[in-house]
């Protein structure tokens, strides 16, 4: 059985790990991005966990930041506004070996809630930038597709997609 919690300061590590093993380099956060996220954020990033036999183990994450931006923009990839009205999801990765068992919803609906019941204040959407195959998936989760992103984040053709929360 997975359990979804807040990543904690003493797993980014782990987190990047993942990072490097879900995403090709010009894509994938940095260690430093990663702590920056847990520390001024830790309330957005959230991590799947599995149990192993004395402990468990991080399979998947789903990291954010809250913007003012209608939509992602590089700039809140690396800076969290408290304030803003929007979340702005920047990562979602899940280990290659536990792929296809809706993890990867499990955690986008996980934040939907949270955003809906927990955090103050209040955030009005969810935002996130998709590659074109990965449109149905977000779709199945309640997101609209904008249409093409004027983010060209890491050098490629992205999709404004938001949730309203
Ligand atoms: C994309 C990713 C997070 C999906 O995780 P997952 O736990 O396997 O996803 P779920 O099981 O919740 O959902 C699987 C659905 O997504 C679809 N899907 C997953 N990856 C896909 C891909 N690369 N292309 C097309 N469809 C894909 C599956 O076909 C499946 O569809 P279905 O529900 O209609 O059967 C995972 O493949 C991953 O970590 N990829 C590398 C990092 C990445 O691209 N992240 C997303 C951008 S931030």
């Amino acid at each position: 059985m997975v359990n979804i919690r807040n990543i904690e300061k003493s797993e980014v590590k782990q987190v990047a790990h993942l990072e490097d093993l879900c995403f090709p380099e010009n894509e994938r956060a940095s260690l430093k991005t990663i702590s920056y996220r847990v520390s001024q954020a830790p309330e957005l990033q959230l991590g799947l966990f599995a149990p192993t036999e004395h402990t468990t183990t991080l399979i998947g994450h789903l990291m954010a930041t809250r913007t003012s931006s209608e939509s992602v923009t590089v700039e809140s990839m690396s800076k969290h506004k408290p304030t803003g009205n929007n979340i702005a999801i920047h990562s979602l990765s899940i280990h290659p070996a536990h792929r296809n068992r809706g993890y990867a919803k499990q955690l986008i609906k996980e934040l939907q809630f949270r955003s809906g019941k927990t955090l103050s204040p209040k955030p009005r959407n969810m935002t996130l930038l998709a590659h074109k195959p990965l449109i149905p998936l977000y779709e199945e989760v309640g997101f609209k597709l904008m249409g093409e992103s004027a983010c060209k984040f890491g050098g490629d053709t992205w999709y404004d997609m938001i949730y309203e929360i």
